[in-house]
């Protein structure tokens, strides 16, 4: 079965093909940040314009890459929520346009629940039940799952999401934007020698960041923070110990097979590194590219709810908070 993946929830406009839920044909990627980075973070209405110029030769070019004719096609999937409202609209009315043509069945996706499928493309399938650890820019949770679309929430963050706090952070620190990417950068030329605090959260398998900002905030207004390089490997460092230590505690107390990763942090190279030299259990991981927004995860996660018979219809609307079912 071959699925048109569409995701447009944020700041980048991407199309894929996929085969089987597994296996990518293309992979196309409009990002916005060069964009964004002038106002220091997403402006909606941009990022809505944006979408809207590029929706169309994106798909062009995911269907030309993989050399697919609308007739290859056997449905099409699409990110509903959550994100940005004018944002998932391009998306959204755009799969089902291309549906109504041609007469392709619409596959509305939830944008989480696609992260966690970019495991399914990468090359050692997962087995479950599995605890896959979520870290986005607006999501840090825990969730167990028991078979495919079978989902229960472990552990969320209380506040900010790691992404967040990244992002956050490397504001505190100067380092710009996208927050992410910048404080791994300044990471790796600093020393993890500034003392930050770490919230445990004891007897849960909730997050929280909030604090670790506030500490740094207080730290760079004190003038104690001589190199921001320091700050951002003291940073780093902190939210990567407690990702990981609570990570592998859920998944030692519930018994799985395996922790998968997932969202755009899982991106970061000292998260991965750690996760797979401290874990006893196996520990699958994306390729980077899969980690941050894409749509063949979108296409793969379609595949398996097609194959679950949860299909949508033309009144398919986007839900900018959805939750995961
Ligand atoms: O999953 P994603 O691309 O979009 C959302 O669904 O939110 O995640 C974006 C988040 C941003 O907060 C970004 O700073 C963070 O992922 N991120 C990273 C890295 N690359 C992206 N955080 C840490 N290290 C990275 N290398
Ligand atoms: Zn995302």
């Amino acid at each position: 079965m071959r699925l048109l993946g569409i995701e447009t929830s944020c700041d980048e406009t991407a199309a894929a093909i996929v085969e089987d839920g597994i296996k990518i044909l293309s992979n196309e990627i409009a990002s916005q940040v060069d964009i964004h980075a002038r106002y220091g973070g997403i402006v909606p209405e941009v990022a809505s314009r944006q979408h809207t110029l590029s929706i169309i030769p994106i798909i062009s070019s995911a269907m030309t890459q993989a050399k697919t004719t609308w007739q290859d096609l056997d449905a099409i999937a699409v990110t509903t929520g959550p994100g940005l409202a004018g944002s998932l609209l391009t998306g959204v009315n755009t799969a089902k346009a291309i549906s109504f043509a041609h007469g392709l069945p619409l596959i509305g996706v939830n944008h989480l629940e696609g992260h966690i499928y970019a495991n399914w493309l990468a090359e050692v399938l997962p087995e479950f039940p599995l605890v896959c650890l979520i870290v986005s820019g607006g999501h840090s949770d825990l969730v167990l799952m028991r078979g495919h679309g079978d989902y229960t929430l472990l552990g969320r963050t209380r506040d900010d999401a790691a992404g967040e706090a990244f992002d956050k952070a490397a504001r505190l620190l100067g380092l710009g934007y996208p927050g992410g990417p910048a404080i791994e950068k300044a990471a790796a030329t600093g020393k993890d020698i500034i003392p930050l605090p770490r919230a445990w959260l004891k007897g849960t398998s909730d997050f929280s960041f909030s604090g670790i900002k506030t500490a740094l905030l207080r730290l760079v207004e004190e003038g104690k923070i001589a190199n921001p390089a320091d700050g951002a490997a003291s940073f780093q460092a902190a939210l990567v110990e407690v990702l990981v230590t609570k990570t592998i505690a859920v998944a030692q107390e519930h018994r799985v097979r395996q922790i998968i990763l997932c969202g755009g942090v899982a991106a970061n190279k000292t998260l991965r590194q750690t996760f797979l030299a401290q874990s006893p259990l196996p520990v699958l991981i994306p390729p980077m590219i899969l980690c941050t927004d894409n749509a063949a995860m979108i296409a793969a996660c379609g595949y398996f709810r097609f194959r679950a018979g949860k299909i949508s219809d033309l009144s398919l609307d986007v839900v900018p908070n959805l939750k995961m079912a």
